[in-house]
């Protein structure tokens, strides 16, 4: 009975040391092949999602409407496009405003987003409030906090009258958040 082949399994010749630097040199050159290749994938793609984060965007005027559809003393929601979309922004590249003719030819615009977290406020008028649905915020009827979490008031669009078309400065959606 030989017990020396029970107990040792075959398991080949043992590699010498020059094999093993060898095979270490190739599983490095391995490894950093991998991370060129990922690299030379991964880069473009990275740069394309998130270059246009970094864009600066131009201000549009906007037209929203005949002077004449504008009822004074009435705050309507107002739609236009934003001015900077990004490729992958869907339906939030719908941009809106609050838009409210104080007097002939005097207009005020807010933006509808939340100073909070940027929620859609929503105009009261039998309460000349705007109200924020998400976290209870509510602004007075020229903007200003009146009560709850929004640390600022809403944001205000530039307005113009040119050709008795209502024209609202565009800009990126101003949206803050206390997190
Ligand atoms: S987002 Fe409006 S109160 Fe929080």
């Amino acid at each position: 009975m030989n017990e020396s082949n029970d107990s040792h399994p075959q398991s080949g010749p043992t590699p010498t040391s020059a094999e093993v630097t060898r095979r270490r040199f190739l599983e490095k050159v391995s490894v950093a092949l991998g991370g060129v290749c990922a690299a030379m994938l991964g880069v473009p793609v990275v740069g394309f999602v998130i270059a246009p984060l970094f864009r600066k965007m131009k201000d549009r005027w906007i037209s929203v409407g005949n002077t004449s559809e504008f009822e004074i003393g009435r705050t309507v929601n107002v739609p236009f496009p934003d001015p900077s979309p990004l490729p992958w922004a869907g339906i939030t590249a719908k941009g809106a405003a609050w838009l409210r003719q104080d007097s002939s030819g005097q207009f005020t615009a807010f933006s509808v987003n939340c100073t909070h977290m940027g929620c859609p406020v929503r105009w009261l008028p039998d309460a000349d409030l705007f109200m924020c649905p998400c976290h209870g915020g509510v602004y007075y009827q020229d903007g200003t906090v009146a009560a709850g979490p929004p640390p600022k008031p809403l944001v205000r669009f530039e307005v113009r009258v040119a050709n008795d078309q209502v024209e609202i400065k565009a800009a990126a959606i101003p949206i803050t958040t206390t997190l």
